[in-house]
């Protein structure tokens, strides 16, 4: 059988299968989602962030600054196709580059005003696919044009913090380094690759590819051997130009002072070759291997390279899968309040009146109406972890009434049409006072 047919079905009397590094969303994780995408929208809103949506697929071009090289040096490819009329695309395995493109494009800055976007959606990368890595995964992410100032980096760290935070995600822990620029780097990389040419020989193999392509990768290795090898490296931090080192200082200054606990990683250099001076991740114990929920940092001549004007830019952007598997229990779940059940299919139509009541009440229902028995109905009213079935029989209806049951206790009671939505609120609200 072919890697395809094995992967995702299709052959013959094989079952049809998701991709392989694709996964469906399904209920109750698809509301987790919700939740995160719910709080991202709230939080960001509450910054002065606006959300920016850009194509899931763009000119391969646009990702040849500082993304290509850097997924190739990290074994990771590309979803790079031509289509029907000859355009060399990529599905788009990042959102920094497409929202520069926008950024330019419309030409947003014209202003000169500081510009603050969000954006939520797919990405694709050809990686190995393993628990929190994955083929098509989705990111939430910011970004932020017009300002060198460390301020920004600070705010979008604070707002990153603070949406994780509000999220219950526990043990959330802040990396933070400078990378430096053109006017250090330089420097400092001679010493980088002066000192790795020494220990090439005890390094892994791919350590001395990464050596060749970007010597900066190495501190990426995971590599028990590496890491003990990395240990002896020069750090940029060390050689950080004053002014550079200044402005980390102050990134650092307004972390201390807001009280948000930060980590000073040296050896963070991150996987993308745009960044210069900020870099930032955070990670959390609830994940396992894959423990980096969220990156980012500054990409000061980025957006120049891309053919715009010369303009300074700062982002993150968070892994949504990652950031669902960490999520406390519990968290995400959207209670159905009740649950309809009809006596006799005849009743449809008029249950699905009162249904629409309730719905435009504010009240979270269901109903099964395929016409099967009252029992089954109740068995799906129970599966449905609703608190209370609303029964409708022909006698009640004439009499204007239904019959609530409490599902946990069995407990039934007559109640009269007219105040249905109030005794159902009362009765939600009783059960769950944090609705
Ligand atoms: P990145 O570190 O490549 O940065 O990705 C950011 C986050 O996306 C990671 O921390 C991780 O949570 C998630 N992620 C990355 N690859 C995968 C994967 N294969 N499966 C699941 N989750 C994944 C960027 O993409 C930059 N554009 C971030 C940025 C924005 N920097 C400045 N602005």
């Amino acid at each position: 059988m072919s890697e395809t047919e094995q992967q995702s079905g299709g052959g013959k009397n094989q079952p049809l299968r998701a991709p392989r590094g694709t996964r469906d969303v399904i209920s109750p994780e698809v509301e987790r989602w919700q939740d995160v995408e719910r709080a991202a929208h709230d939080t960001f809103g509450r910054y002065g962030f606006r959300e920016m949506r850009t194509p899931i697929f763009e000119d391969s071009s646009v990702f040849e600054k500082g993304t290509i090289e850097t997924l190739q040096s990290a074994q990771k490819g590309m979803y790079r196709f031509v289509d029907l009329g000859g355009h060399e695309l990529t599905l788009r395995p990042e959102g920094t580059p497409p929202v520069i493109r926008a950024y330019v494009e419309h030409n947003l800055s014209h202003s000169k005003d500081v510009a603050r976007f969000y954006y939520i959606g797919p990405m694709f990368r050809y990686e190995r696919p393993q628990k929190g890595r994955y083929r098509q995964f989705h990111q939430i992410g910011v970004e932020v044009f017009g300002s060198e100032s460390a301020a920004l980096d600070a705010e979008v760290i604070d707002m990153a913090m603070t949406w994780l935070g509000d999220l219950g995600i526990e043990s959330l822990q802040l990396f933070i380094n400078s990378v430096g620029d053109h006017d250090d780097r330089p420097a400092y990389m001679e010493k980088l690759i002066e000192a790795q040419k020494d220990l090439l020989a005890e390094m892994s193999e791919d350590s001395r590819r990464r050596h060749e392509i970007n010597p900066l990768r190495v501190f990426d290795s995971k590599d028990p051997q590496d890491q003990l090898l990395i240990e002896k490296f020069p750090t940029i931090l060390d050689h950080l130009s004053p002014q550079n080192k200044a402005h980390f200082d102050e990134v650092c200054a307004y972390l201390s002072d807001w009280g948000i606990d930060y980590n000073i990683e040296p050896r963070l250099v991150r996987g993308l070759d745009y960044y210069r001076r900020t870099v930032f991740e955070v990670t959390s114990s609830a994940l396992g291997a894959q423990n980096s929920l969220l990156g980012g940092g500054r990409y000061d001549g980025l957006v120049e390279q891309m053919g715009g004007d010369n303009i300074p830019g700062v982002g993150f952007a968070a892994g949504l899968e990652r950031i669902v598997l960490a999520l406390p229990e519990g968290a995400g779940a959207t209670p159905i309040d009740c649950y309809i059940v009809t006596v006799s299919p005849k009743l449809i139509p008029q249950a699905m009146k009162v249904m629409r009541d309730l719905r435009s009440h504010g009240l979270c229902c269901t109903a099964d109406f395929q016409g099967r028995s009252v029992k089954a109905q109740m068995k799906a009213a129970n599966r449905s972890n609703a608190p209370i079935a609303v029964i409708f029989g022909p006698d009640e209806l004439s009499k204007g009434v239904c019959t609530l049951k409490m599902m946990e206790s069995g407990e039934q009671q007559e109640v009269s049409l007219e105040i249905l939505v109030e005794d159902l609120h009362r009765i939600v609200h009783m059960a769950d006072p944090g609705n």
